[in-house]
This record gives C-alpha cells, sequence and structure tokens, in this order.
C-alpha cells in the first residue's frame, strides 16, 4: 500500500475520527462551556491544561504548546509517522484504504488469525484453573510469577496431549486450517493434524494494538529431548523481526524515564516487570534487527542492554549494540553476574541492587576495550593495532561526527594515545570504507556461495586491480572508495586485498615501494607470483584499466542487489507488505547501473568520496 494518500482520503478519514471521541481513548474529558478539558497526557499536568474544541476539532495545550488535529494528536501519543496514523485511524473506523481483490483475501486471513490466536489465549489461560492445568498454574508459582503478571501477560499453558487444543477448537466452530495458519498444529505426514504446543507455559505475543501475533511456549517438566522453548512460527501476521515482547506493557514507563532496557528472555521481562523494572523489552531469543531498532527509536534514544556473563552474552551484545549504531543510536551495555540472568538477578538481589547494575552500563567502547584487551596482547605493538583498528572500526559506523570525537578521546585516554595518531588513523581506514552497502550482507553471501568459481572476465578484472596496487599502492584508496572489500568474489584475491589494506595502513609510506614482499602468507604466494611474473604492460593506460576494472567489478554487485531487491519485492507483494522502500533501492540501483555504464561513478580522490 502507498503510504500517499489522496486529499479525499484523508479527509474522509478524519471526518470519520471526532476528535473528542478518540482523545477520550486516552484522557478524561470533561466538558467546560463549548470546549472539553483535561490532564495533558505530554507533559506533567497538575491542573487542566489541555483543552478539546469539537467545532475545530482541534486540541491544545496551554501548558505544553502542543496542539493540532486528531492526526497529530496520535502521531504525538502512538508515535507514529503520518501515514501510520492515517491507517491506525482508517482502521478505528473501519475504513478500508486499499481494496484489491488480493489484499482484501490477505486482510480477510489476517483478521481470521488474530481472532484464532486471541481465542486460543484465551483457552491456555482458562486451563491454568481447570483440575486438568494445574500442573501448569503450579510451574508459573514455582517461578515466582505473581496472578497480576499472569493477568497483564496474558500467561496460560497447553495441555499435555496432542490434540487439546483442536479439541477445544471443535468444540467452538474453530477451523483446523485456521489453526494450521497461525502456526497453533502441526501437519502429519498422513495429512492429520497435531498441537504444536503440548505440556508448556505459554507466553502470548501481542503487538502494540494488544493483539496476538504468536506465542512462546516453555516446556515445564524436564524432559532433555524437546527444546526449553518452542515459538510460533512466522504467519501472515507474524514477523519476528518486527515485534518486540513486552513493548505493549512497557511503552508507557520507556516513555516516563526516557531509557529502555533490552533483554533476552520472556520470563527475565516478566520477572523485571513484576519487580518494578517495567521499561524493558525482549528479543526473544532472536538477534537484534534495524526494524526492532526503528521500532524503539519512536519512544527512547536510551537504550541499555543486558546480557549474560559468558562469551556468547558478549558476542550477541556487541552486534546488537553495533545495529544500534547503524541506525543512530548510541547504547550502553551491562554484563550480568557470572551464571545470573535478570530473572535470577532481580529474585536474588532485588530491584535496588537491579538499579544499581543498570546504573553501572559501561558505553559500547569500554565494553570492547575490556573485551578486546583479553583477546589481545597490548604490550605488542601488532596486539594494539589490532585493538584500535577493532574500536576505530565502531568509530566508523557512527553518524554522529560529535560522538566519533567523544570515543576517540575515549580510546586515547585509556591507551595514553596521541589523538591525533588516532584521527588519522580513521581517515586511513575511512579509504577503505565500503561506501554502497543497500542490503544485508547475509544475503549477500548465499548468493556468492551459490556462485561457482570461475575464471571469467570479472576474475580478470580483480586480478587487474590487484596489479594496479601492486604496481603502484596509491591505487589501493582510489579503488576502495569506488568498490568496498566484499564486492571482490574471489576469497584469495579478496584475502590479497585485505593484507594489502593492512599493510596500507600501517605501514610508512616509503616502506610500501615493493609492497607484496610483506606479505608472507604461504596461502598467497602461487597467487602473488601470479600477479607478479605478469604485470601490467609498461605502456598500461593505468586510470582507463582502473575505470574498466571497476565498473566491472561494481555492475556485477549491482546486478546482484537488483536480483535480491527484485526478490524482496516479490515476497513483500506476495505478503501484502509495503514495497515503497524497495522500489525505491530498485529505482536508485538502476540508476547505479546507469552511471556504471556512462563511467560515471568512478571517484579519483578520496575528498569527493566523503558524504
Ligand atoms: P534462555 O535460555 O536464557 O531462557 O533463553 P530464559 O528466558 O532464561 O528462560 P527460563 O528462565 O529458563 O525459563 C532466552 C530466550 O531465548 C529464546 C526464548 O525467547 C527465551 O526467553 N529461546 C530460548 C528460544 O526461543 N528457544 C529455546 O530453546 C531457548
Ligand atoms: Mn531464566
Amino acid at each position: 500500500m502507498s503510504p500517499k494518500f489522496s486529499q479525499t482520503t484523508i479527509e474522509q478519514v478524519r471526518n470519520a475520527n471526532d476528535i473528542v471521541d478518540v482523545i477520550s481513548q486516552y484522557l478524561t474529558l470533561k466538558k467546560s462551556g463549548k470546549r472539553f478539558v483535561g490532564l495533558c497526557p505530554f507533559h506533567q499536568d497538575s491542573a487542566p491544561s489541555f483543552s478539546v474544541d469539537p467545532d475545530k476539532q482541534l486540541f491544545h495545550c496551554f501548558g505544553c504548546k502542543r496542539g493540532g488535529s486528531v492526526f497529530n494528536f496520535i502521531m504525538e501519543i502512538e508515535k507514529l509517522s503520518f501515514p501510520e496514523t492515517v491507517k491506525f485511524l482508517a482502521d478505528r473506523a473501519g475504513i478500508r484504504l486499499d481494496d484489491s481483490p488480493r489484499n482484501l483475501q490477505l486482510e480477510k486471513e489476517k483478521e481470521t488469525l488474530y481472532f484464532v490466536n486471541r481465542w486460543a489465549a484465551n483457552y491456555f489461560y482458562k486451563n491454568l484453573f481447570s483440575p486438568a492445568g494445574k500442573a501448569g498454574l503450579d510451574y508459573i508459582q514455582s517461578r515466582g510469577i505473581s496472578p497480576e503478571m499472569i493477568k497483564k501477560f496474558g500467561l496460560g499453558y497447553s495441555l499435555p496431549q496432542w490434540d487439546g487444543l483442536i479439541k477445544q477448537a471443535q468444540k467452538d466452530q474453530i477451523s483446523i486450517d485456521s489453526l494450521f495458519k497461525a502456526g497453533l498444529v502441526i501437519r502429519k505426514d498422513n495429512g492429520g493434524y497435531y498441537d504444536r504446543f503440548r505440556g508448556r507455559f505459554m507466553i502470548p505475543i501481542i503487538d502494540l494494538s494488544k493483539k496476538v501475533l504468536g506465542f512462546g511456549g516453555r516446556i515445564i517438566s524436564d524432559a532433555p529431548d524437546q527444546p526449553k522453548y518452542i515459538n510460533s512460527p512466522e504467519t501472515s501476521i507474524y514477523h519476528k523481526g518486527y515485534v518486540l515482547f513486552g513493548l505493549y506493557q512497557s511503552r508507557s514507563e520507556i516513555q516516563k524515564l526516557d531509557q529502555v532496557i533490552f533483554v533476552e528472555g520472556y520470563t527475565d521481562l516478566i520477572s523485571l516487570f513484576q519487580n518494578g523494572i517495567q521499561n524493558v523489552v525482549a528479543t526473544s531469543g532472536t538477534a537484534l534487527t534495524p526494524n526492532q531498532v526503528q521500532l524503539i527509536k519512536r519512544y527512547t534514544q536510551n537504550v541499555i542492554m543486558l546480557f549474560d556473563a559468558d562469551s556468547a552474552g558478549s558476542a550477541a551484545a556487541v552486534r546488537g549494540a553495533e545495529i544500534f549504531l547503524d541506525e543512530g543510536i548510541d547504547v550502553s551495555i551491562v554484563t550480568l553476574p557470572p551464571k545470573l540472568d535478570p530473572d535470577n538477578f532481580i529474585q536474588t538481589h532485588g530491584a535496588d541492587q537491579f538499579r544499581d547494575l543498570i546504573r553501572q552500563a559501561t558505553s559500547l567502547t569500554q565494553f570492547k576495550i575490556n573485551l578486546l584487551v583479553q583477546q589481545y596482547d597490548r604490550e605488542t605493538s601488532q596486539g594494539i593495532q589490532k585493538i584500535i583498528s577493532e574500536l576505530l572500526s565502531s568509530v566508523l559506523r557512527m553518524k554522529d561526527p560529535v560522538r566519533q570525537n567523544l570515543t576517540i578521546k575515549e580510546i586515547a585516554e585509556y591507551f595514553a594515545l596521541e589523538e591525533r595518531a588516532l584521527f588519522s588513523k580513521l581517515e586511513q581506514l575511512k579509504r577503505g570504507k565500503r561506501i554502497f552497502r543497500p542490503v544485508e550482507n547475509e544475503k549477500d553471501e548465499k548468493i556468492t556461495a551459490q556462485q561457482p568459481r570461475t575464471k571469467n572476465k570479472y576474475d580478470l578484472a580483480e586480478k587487474d586491480l590487484l596489479r594496479l596496487a601492486i604496481a603502484d599502492i596509491n591505487w589501493l584508496p582510489i579503488i576502495f572508495i569506488n568498490i568496498k572489500l566484499d564486492d571482490i568474489a574471489d576469497p584469495l584475491n579478496k584475502e590479497l586485498f585485505s593484507q594489502l589494506i593492512d599493510i596500507y595502513n600501517n605501514f610508512e609510506f616509503a616502506e610500501t615501494d615493493n609492497i607484496t614482499q610483506h606479505i608472507t602468507d604461504p596461502r598467497l604466494a602461487p597467487l602473488i607470483s601470479e600477479l607478479v611474473s605478469e604485470p601490467l604492460p609498461p605502456n598500461t593506460d593505468q586510470r582507463k584499466l582502473a575505470i574498466d576494472c571497476l565498473a566491472a567489478v561494481k555492475r556485477r554487485t549491482y546486478e546482484k542487489f537488483l536480483r535480491l531487491v527484485n526478490a524482496e519485492i516479490k515476497a513483500a507483494e506476495a505478503k501484502g507488505r509495503d514495497t515503497t522502500d524497495l522500489l525505491q533501492q530498485y529505482l536508485e540501483l538502476r540508476k547505479g547501473i546507469e552511471n556504471i555504464e556512462s563511467k560515471k561513478f568512478f571517484k579519483e580522490y578520496i575528498d569527493e568520496a566523503e558524504e
């Protein structure tokens, strides 16, 4: 669906949503003359400064000066963009914004799944209070979860039977097909079905409008061959990368404290919540995605990530933190004491000690330093080089130059280095910086893996670029302001480039005259001897060769991304998702290819390349 709505549509949505009606759902309004007044939801209001004018269909706060139409109110209170607000209010009024036949069918299916999931959540909840489900209630109680939390999170229990849910569905006339589409049952080879969740403590995953999207289910008895948690699969309503568990319950506290704590587990979140720490969300065992970052960004920019003390925990912390950095958000990291997760911690030490722990959050830089000094020997120059490069690579990801500067200061201070040296090193790294990165690398790698390694014109182009760099090392920065290292497909070529870049960054220029002598990696020996024994002919037009080879390599990448984006568009269309951004990407890629064809892409100077 296009996010652009016609003026008529917007008017239609406005007319269908009376401002007094809408605002009354968020605060108590009292009539006062021609207007309505109440306590402003946007600032700490003691006297009612918030006023709504039903005739003009406008609101205004005399305290914080916020005001506007019903759209402005919803944008502010629900933290939605304008198109999302139009959609939100259209949904509220039952107006269908797009009624192409396929979408209609999808909308219908989604409605059914929401309904079925809610019904199932209800069933699981009721099981807790039936004799057959006593084990479930006992388990929840044994974990110290209060009745209040059971209600607040809609917790439940799935009976230890193959068809507990299926039987109830038959009674309630719910079709097996909709159970299947919701991921609640699994199809057997012979065509029959059985319950996906059996004998599990059930945790519904709900979205911001309280719709049930799916479930997480924890085993309640020790069964070594069973996974601890089973989750609903991705369905037409449940897209895991777009959901943060607990946000529905925690968003007001997150806004109030202007801070959010990220934990990993469902039970961690529930337990913290019960103990008064309510500005929490959980990623629920999946890796953090940029979409989840976008989701939280609406509420706060202050993010604390809480991680287990083990090495898996640290790796996850760094990975997650860097996704935040990519989206322009700084994060602090808290590491828990060994062998404690947030749930154990707060049950053992209480909320005050938990808050103390949160106050001790370290910056990502400090966290990385701590990890790196364990990993490399900071007493050797090689070790320190490694540590510094790793740290600077995070600095490179920061979007805000002020933040970059502060971080460099932090690093310089810690290692007693001159800031100036770090800045010039950062400049060097920038030259090797990947300029073009429209789609995540993960998908990127899949394609690379599928492509057979053949000696084609692309391989020749890569080798000629290597020959250029060997002939004159100054080609190296120019090559890598035009492409990125990942554009080099052949693993050996890539490794050689990567080692050349290291040398370029770490040696004085005088030493790079005969650069290949510094490479001692035996894996690269045959490649180097091939390149050195067949050097560029003396009268080569190096500039022209560079442009041609870069064009070839670049073109291959663009075409690869074009195929990916195409596939994503198809997939998104099939799921009825918004394709605007993808189409935009598609057009940009097409334009990129045109620029390559007309050789207009080529950047010869580093300054030019820095956006
Ligand atoms: P943990 O193993 O840390 O579990 O997984 P937990 O949250 O502390 O749960 P309890 O206290 O043992 O009951 C963290 C999160 O990873 C996901 C779940 O979302 C879990 O909350 N997970 C874990 C799975 O999806 N599947 C699994 O098999 C394990
Ligand atoms: Mn736990």
